[in-house]
């Protein structure tokens, strides 16, 4: 059985096992699949039960094929052996059960690897709806049935690539306060890049626009609001504007931004890259994300 009452629980914020793990600066975890109480799994039955529906309608048809693939299971939360075995025949991807935050490049560099930093928390009964962070439901839910799509999985490593020309281009600067301000800016446009299409991307459908960013995949709410609400502003992606757009986490996303297919996204992050050797990343718009110290420090560290 996947549980007993005594289970310590594996809830975001309150999981002892992560947080011993965090303490003791272990990022690359294991998943302990008994500590999950049965409130984790319910949580994860209602937050999957709740949102089929609103994939069968809005969701792109590669992440459709991707849940039946993996075979999600909706009465408990997943193991992730379970899920890397088939998934990696697919395209090669792995999900990497991680404690916390993964700083900017180590990420970037896991994907390049074809391993998916992978929270295994979930978030608490009484907030269902919304939390900030990830929990193994944006990430497994939300992302990985994505990964086993092979245009998409190879959009992902060459986000990888690009984080090692960031390396690459910063690493001979002899300033330091330079180097760093250019490092802000090239991290800054990277993240919002990967905030705008692989968390909130949309694109077309035959029948119309659907979702392959994971923060609205893995949003009952957002999903819906994302491809539907008047408010939503929606345009044909532009690298120019990715790149210069403040990206805010804290409400519904009021800027989309739509692509034709997934070789379209690879051909827009290799122009990113190109432009990111000809300097026109140097610059980026001010404003949000704010790019933190520890995810600077990941890129001078990996010079
Ligand atoms: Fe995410």
């Amino acid at each position: 059985m996947p549980q007993t009452l005594s289970a310590p629980g594996l809830t975001t914020g309150h999981a002892p096992f992560v947080e011993e793990a965090r303490s003791r600066g272990e990022l690359y975890i294991s998943q302990p699949y008994d500590q999950y109480s049965e409130e984790n799994h319910e949580a994860w039955r209602r937050l999957f039960a709740r949102i089929r529906s609103r994939w069968e309608r809005y969701a792109n048809p590669y992440f459709l094929r991707g849940v039946e693939a993996l075979q999600l299971p909706p009465d408990r939360i997943p193991k992730l052996s379970e899920i890397n075995q088939r998934l990696q025949p697919l395209t090669g991807f792995q999900a990497k059960p991680v404690s916390g935050y993964v700083p900017g490049f180590l990420f970037f560099d896991c994907l390049r690897r074809r391993e998916f930093p992978t929270t295994i928390t979930i978030r608490d009964m009484d907030r269902l709806d919304y939390l900030p962070e990830p929990d193994i439901f944006h990430d497994v839910a939300g992302h990985v049935p994505m990964h086993t799509d092979r245009a998409f999985a190879d959009v992902l490593v060459r986000f990888g690539d690009c984080a090692h020309t960031a390396v690459e281009m910063t690493s001979e600067i002899k300033d330091h306060a330079e180097r760093v301000r250019r490092l802000t800016n090239i991290v800054r446009a990277m993240s919002r890049f990967f905030w705008f299409t692989v968390e909130f991307g949309l694109m077309k459908g035959p029948r119309g626009t659907v979702a392959y960013g994971s923060g609205l995949l893995s949003s009952y709410g957002e999903l819906e609001h994302a491809i539907e609400s008047d408010e939503v502003q929606r345009y044909p992606v532009q690298l120019e504007w990715l790149i210069n757009q403040v990206a805010e986490i804290d409400h519904y996303q009021p800027i989309l931004f739509v692509v034709d297919s997934f070789d379209h996204l690879f051909g827009l992050v290799g122009r990113l890259e190109e432009w990111m050797r000809a300097g026109k990343l140097n610059n980026v718009a001010p404003g949000l994300p704010e790019i933190q110290e520890h995810d600077l420090r990941s890129f001078m560290d990996a010079a």
